[in-house]
């Protein structure tokens, strides 16, 4: 374990359900943020010369349901330790046919069908040190860094996994899976795939002006909940499991293909330019 002052970090990934281990060779870092502690210890490794932190968003003993992981701590924590481009990794049901089990798909829309989530850093609600972050309302037409939807494409079709490029991720409370109604609307709806973790982890990257790119594994055809008994668990960690070797290899070539930290000329770079969050950025 060493300690926050030493620790950096250009880049984040955030592991999702059937993700808990990244890099072999790491430092285990944990670290505080005035919203309380991270879904884990934060472990610090480097890829194509690259230093990247990861965190499995429900914990390394997958101990955290999506709608209790502390997202603001979680984002907080990754940009304390220099992090400023960030790759969101999810496991997520197909509300497609041609979406089936297997399915690599890098979203460029998002939908919150999340309830109970604090989802800004912006709420007028003082930090423990006594700093006031004012009340901003940022833009969110376009919720994913381009730069890294790009490179995540690019590392998804370098190993022979054609990816869905763009596409709608709906993000529900959770943690029980849709039922057979939700899911037909959502569907009809001409949203792409369903997930329970993709918000609030995507505004608040935005919020804290860091890149941030979900790719979305796709483990069941939550539309095919018309058949049989619907989604399971297992069934989500199975097919999980059967594609977290090559999820990992297109993450490895998307990090190494993300702009340098002072290259990024996107909108999520300059999200608060102009602005003043009331309090200093982590
Ligand atoms: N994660 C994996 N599969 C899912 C589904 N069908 N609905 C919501 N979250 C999921």
């Amino acid at each position: 374990m060493v300690e926050t002052r030493n620790a950096q970090a250009e880049i984040g990934v955030i592991g999702g359900s059937g993700f808990y281990s990244f890099l072999d060779d790491v430092t285990e870092v944990t670290v505080e943020t005035p919203y309380g502690p991270p879904s884990d210890s934060l472990f610090l490794g480097e890829i194509a010369g690259r230093r990247v932190a990861f965190l499995p968003r429900h914990g390394r003993k997958h101990h955290i349901p999506p709608h209790r992981i502390n997202y603001r701590a979680n984002l907080w924590a990754l940009r304390s330790l220099g992090a400023r481009q960030v790759l969101g990794p999810c496991a997520v049901g197909g509300l497609r046919p041609e979406y089936g089990p297997g399915t690599l798909l890098v979203p460029d829309q998002l939908v919150d069908r999340t309830k109970s989530r604090p989802q800004t850093y912006y709420d007028g609600e003082p930090l423990p040190d006594g700093q006031e972050p004012n009340v901003l309302h940022l833009a969110f037409a376009d919720p994913y860094c381009p730069a890294g939807r790009k490179a995540a494409v690019a590392a998804a079709r370098g190993r022979d996994w054609e990816p869905v490029d763009g596409g709608t991720l709906v993000v529900i409370e959770g943690p029980r899976f849709s039922t057979r109604a939700e899911s037909r609307w959502h569907a009809a709806q001409g949203w792409s795939v369903v997930g329970m973790t993709g918000h609030p982890e995507a505004v608040l990257a935005r919020e804290l002006a860091l890149c941030y790119t979900s790719l979305t594994l796709v483990t069941d055809l939550d539309a095919g909940a018309e058949t049989g008994e619907g989604v399971s668990h297992e069934e989500v960690l199975r097919v999980f499991a059967a594609n977290v070797d090559r999820l990992r290899s297109v993450l490895f070539d998307a990090v190494a293909g993300l702009p340098a930290p002072d290259g990024r000329g996107c909108l999520c770079a300059g999200a608060l330019d102009g602005l003043d969050p009331g309090f200093e950025l982590p």
